[in-house]
């Protein structure tokens, strides 16, 4: 039976991605458009069951769409995994008078709002990682700024390498996939692309592969290598010491998941969020919005939690082609 809704509540978890400050705008400003109103909670799951719920007015979100990070703070929390601790979340939402809550994350946070909804909280996720490891999604908020940030970074990593005649490994983020990866590796030429799905850890191949393109007259050579496969210093001390070829390692870290939004995030996000109020307000409960053949549509969260995806052999082939 669908809850009628009177009060939302909005929260960010997992880590942080550039445009989940436009979510929680367009959520806050939807919302109250519709009549509803609206409560932050901050720092995700720990927040809902600290109580760190704040009320939220058009004004709140003023200047914040083109700010990185969320400013309702995010943090991953133990005890939400405990039927107890969501048992209590949902309790806490009730207290506060939260008919309906929207959640922005990745798929551990779909699991947290899959637990509200079955503790009778209507809730919807929106997918906010960097990674783009969201199966159902062919989008999610902060992974277009990511892949511009590091693209920038990784530019400017090459004018080095290549004045100095080095291999560069660039190292980015991605967690276990390699979409950040392969996005880096077509769109600054990288010489090898090491993904987690379809790395066979045999170092002689990227050897060859340095020695050949030397022999080719390449100043330079760049290897984009995933978190997903790490050891990114070690391996540029083995491929030093077998081609004889300067080697330097560079990791991106935590500066691909900060800045201010593409406008691709900014825009994608803004419509997620909007979305989301206008399911909940249809009486929808334990749904997720997605990105799909350039729709925005919304999916149960088991099926979406249940979906697999994979890089795709053509991406992947046409990036391995245009590197020679
Ligand atoms: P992401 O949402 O980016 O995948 P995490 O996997 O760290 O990040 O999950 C974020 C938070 O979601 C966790 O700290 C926890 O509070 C909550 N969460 C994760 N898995 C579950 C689960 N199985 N049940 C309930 N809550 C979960
Ligand atoms: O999910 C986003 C991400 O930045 C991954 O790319 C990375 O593996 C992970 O988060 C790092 O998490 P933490 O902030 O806990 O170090």
């Amino acid at each position: 039976m669908a809850n009628k809704m009177e009060t939302i509540g909005v929260l960010t978890s997992g880590g942080d991605a550039p445009g989940m400050n436009a979510a929680i705008r367009a959520v806050v400003r939807m919302a109250i458009a519709r009549g509803l109103k609206v409560k932050g909670i901050k720092k995700g799951y720990m927040g809902l069951l600290n109580e760190e719920i704040i009320d939220m007015q058009p004004k709140d979100v003023s200047d914040m769409i083109q700010r990185g990070g969320t400013v309702l703070g995010t943090a991953r929390c133990l005890e939400f995994k405990t039927p107890e601790g969501q048992k209590r979340g949902a309790e806490i939402c009730r207290k506060h008078g939260i008919d309906g809550m929207v959640v922005i994350g990745g798929d551990g946070s779909y699991r947290g709002a899959q637990a509200l909804s079955r503790n009778g909280i209507n809730t919807i996720g929106l997918p906010g990682t960097i990674d783009l490891d969201i199966a159902c999604t062919d989008y999610t908020i902060g992974f277009d700024t990511a892949v511009n940030t590091a693209m920038n970074a990784i530019d400017k990593v090459k004018d080095t390498s290549s004045s100095h005649e080095r291999c560069s490994i660039i190292e980015v983020m991605g967690r276990n996939a390699g979409y950040i990866a392969l996005w880096c590796g077509i769109a600054n030429g990288a010489e090898d692309i090491l993904l987690p799905e379809k790395y066979n850890f045999n170092e002689q191949d990227i050897i060859n592969n340095i020695i050949e393109n030397r022999k080719k007259g390449k100043t330079h050579h760049l290897i984009i290598n995933a978190e997903g496969i790490g050891h990114s210093a070690s391996m540029a001390r083995r491929i030093e010491a077998a081609t004889g070829i300067e080697t330097r390692a560079t990791i991106l870290g935590y500066m691909q998941r900060g800045g201010s939004p593409t406008a691709k995030d900014r825009v994608y996000a803004s419509i997620m969020g909007a979305k989301a109020v206008d399911i909940l307000i249809a009486g929808k409960t334990n749904r997720v919005v997605c990105y799909k053949h350039g729709e925005f549509v919304d999916m149960d969260i088991e099926e979406a939690l249940n979906m697999t995806k994979n890089i795709s052999e053509y991406e992947f082939e046409v990036a391995r082609l245009l590197s020679v």
